[in-house]
């Protein structure tokens, strides 16, 4: 007679089996052998079952109690295991390879000269600069006539473009949003105006005609050359890096006086001089100047009252200098071997 404690322990095995044969049928077929071998008639819990009867008459009813619970155990998970098996797609499908490398999904990115722009204007935006735009047709007023440009001085020629309509072009500079902003709002100004612009220029290495400008421009009650200066050394200090160097150089432009072109010393070489910088060991970055009178008075500021600075540079160009890039066109001609790279 098999002691009841053994018996027991039978069943708990019995139970354990048939769970585990259960939950590893792949197939509705393994699963109803599974339900043959540990509860069908002739089956290990059946067996025990019938066992039952030879145990002693006060172990019965706790015998009893726990087969009929391994039983309903057996059954709810046999339920379940066949619901999961009739819900798979296919029971001979292989199961997923998830050590598999996905496919590569095709990720856009910031083009170079987008985040040149992004990162000067971030660089203002800390010295309290507004970034805002303004619009690529622009009259003749916008982009000559109210920056002291008359449309008959050879100075226009400078900033030659192509027309739209009578009097309606596309701008050659963001300078005109210069006076859009003095218009609009009161000093003090400070603003960043990042667009594109349009010239009668040739597409060659150093020239595309359609590039990004960023316009600069800063107007309060005493502002001087000083703080215009110490701003853009700054600037560069920020962009280009602690080390670089800037100079000052007189320079021409009707709306402002003194006008000055800036240059930085040369990322490539540091300043001695190579390919980069055409051996002068500089890189032109900006036209500038303090704001001129006549400018103020075309937008109705006071000249006698307000004074400040603008600059204007060019952030593709810029780009070529700090990446090395040999070739403006690269910039524009939308091959991604050459885009992807500053991904
Ligand atoms: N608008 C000039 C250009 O396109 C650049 C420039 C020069 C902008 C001096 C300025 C400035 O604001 O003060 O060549």
């Amino acid at each position: 007679m098999t002691p009841p404690v053994q018996l027991l322990d039978t069943l708990t095995r019995i139970e354990e089996e048939g769970l585990a044969a259960i939950e590893s049928s792949g197939s509705l077929d393994e699963l109803e052998a599974a339900r043959i071998r540990y509860l069908g008639r002739s089956g290990g819990l059946t067996d025990v079952l019938r066992r039952l009867g030879q145990a002693p008459a006060a172990q019965r009813p706790v015998l009893g109690a726990a087969a009929n619970e391994a039983k309903r155990r057996l059954q709810a998970a046999l339920e379940e295991r066949a619901v999961a098996l009739k819900r798979a797609p296919s029971t001979t499908r292989p199961p997923a390879d998830l050590t598999m490398p996905g496919r590569r999904a095709c990720w856009g990115g910031v083009h170079p000269v987008t985040r040149v722009i992004d990162e000067i204007c971030e660089i203002f935006r800390e010295l309290g600069f507004s970034r805002v735009r303004g619009p690529e047709a622009e009259t003749e007023w916008y982009n000559f006539e109210a920056l002291n440009i008359p449309l008959e001085h050879p100075a226009a020629d400078m900033w030659d473009t192509f027309y739209l309509a009578d009097g309606v072009l596309l701008r050659s500079h963001t300078s005109p949003v210069q006076a859009r902003i003095m218009e609009t709002h009161d000093p003090p100004v400070r603003v960043v105006v990042p667009g594109m612009c349009y010239r009668r220029d040739p597409f060659d290495a150093t020239h595309a005609p359609a590039f990004e400008q960023i316009e600069g421009l800063a107007v309060d009650e005493g502002i001087d050359f000083v703080e215009f200066r110490f701003t853009i050394e700054h600037f560069v200090h920020r962009f280009f890096g602690k080390h670089t160097r800037t100079r000052f150089r007189p320079a021409y432009f009707p709306f402002t006086e003194p006008s000055a072109e800036v240059d930085a010393t040369c990322g490539s070489c540091g300043g001695d001089g190579c390919s980069t910088c055409k051996g002068t060991g500089w890189i032109e970055i900006m036209g500038s100047g303090m704001v001129h009178p006549a400018v103020f008075e075309a937008v109705g500021y006071d000249p006698e009252r307000y004074t400040g600075y603008a600059f204007g540079m060019g952030p593709a160009r810029i780009a070529m200098a700090r990446y090395g890039i040999p070739d403006i066109r690269l910039f524009y001609e939308g091959d991604l071997r050459f885009l992807e790279q500053f991904r």
